[in-house]
């Protein structure tokens, strides 16, 4: 009887978990690369050209709980919150390659160098739910310390991907707290990396202004901008100290790359640059402000 009654306690939890599955992959997309298994959602585009808008502005919708749910791809908080989300939209749906493809020229620039990516100390500025720890992690490093301005990110980043940073912050870098800065000096970091973060109402130039500040002379920095960062036309205050920092002698330049980040909701490919440098010298804490970045 016992047996029985087990057997049949098994058989409706794997109908119940072929039932979530089933329903989970209704719109039949590919797993998110992180192999994690995520509840899919129904997501829609609407049915206007997003051409024309920036990329901070593009909405789509969220069919969940008999409500449509109007939601803009910078709306992170909401995202996050939602396990799965971030992955299906922008991984899976936009195919984005970026944490791939800094993760691997940086690999690339330390093998030229003869240096070991496992004994990197890295801190990943803009970390979010850890997507691109993950990559960090699948090289091997010897310490990985995550930042994000929104407490959603680390709460995703814990909740699915929980052994992925030595510690995680949440906080402005425009506005650390001594004691912050203090901790994260502690770690001795030698790498930054930062992606799909920087500028667009994202990252501003003072925050990654003050995550330089914390890589060692002599250590590493990867990232990648949006292709008009490296225009003239783009007078924006990340464009321009972008330029100013890369044609200083604070960065040693090892790799610039063109490279497909995405796809817009149209389809169409967004270019970005990477780059991996190494930070030469201190950068005078006076930097921005002779520049005349103020934004
Ligand atoms: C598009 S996500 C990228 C996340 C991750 N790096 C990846 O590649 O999937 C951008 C992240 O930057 C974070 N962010 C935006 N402004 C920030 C700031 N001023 N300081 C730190 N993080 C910021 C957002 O909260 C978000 O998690």
């Amino acid at each position: 009887m016992v047996v029985a009654g087990a057997c049949l306690h098994s058989l409706a939890l794997v109908r119940c978990f072929v039932w979530t599955a089933f329903c989970a992959n209704a719109d039949n997309e590919s797993p998110a690369q992180t192999g994690i298994m995520h509840l899919r959602h129904r997501i829609q585009f609407p049915p206007q050209d997003a051409n024309n808008l920036e990329q901070d502005e593009v909405k789509f919708h969220l069919l969940e709980h008999d409500e449509r749910v109007e939601l803009r791809f910078h709306d992170y908080g909401a995202i996050y919150r939602r396990q799965g989300l971030y992955e299906q939209l922008f991984y899976d749906r936009l195919k984005c390659t970026s944490p791939e493809k800094v993760g691997s020229l940086l690999k690339q620039s330390l093998d030229a160098c003869g240096e070991k990516f496992t004994q990197l100390r890295v801190l990943d500025l803009g970390a979010g739910n850890g997507m691109m720890g993950e990559v960090l992690k699948s090289h091997g490093v010897a310490r990985l310390v995550g930042a994000d301005i929104i407490p959603e990110a680390r709460d995703a980043c814990y909740r699915d991907r929980p052994s992925m940073y030595d510690e995680y912050y949440v906080g402005d870098f425009t506005n650390l707290d001594a004691s912050v800065i203090k901790e994260i000096d502690d770690w001795s970091i030698d790498c930054l990396t930062s992606v799909a973060a920087l500028g667009f109402g994202d990252i501003p130039p003072k925050a990654f202004f003050q995550a330089l500040q914390f890589v060692a002379d002599g250590g590493w920095v990867a990232f990648n901008i949006k292709e008009t960062f490296f225009s003239n036309s783009d007078t924006s205050g990340f464009s321009r100290f972008i330029r100013e920092l890369i044609f200083s002698e604070y960065l040693e330049i090892h790799h610039i790359e063109r490279y497909r980040h995405r796809l817009s909701m149209e389809g169409n490919p967004l270019f970005y640059f990477a780059l991996v440098a190494r930070k030469t010298a201190s950068i005078p804490d006076d930097f921005l402000y002779r520049k005349e970045i103020t934004e």
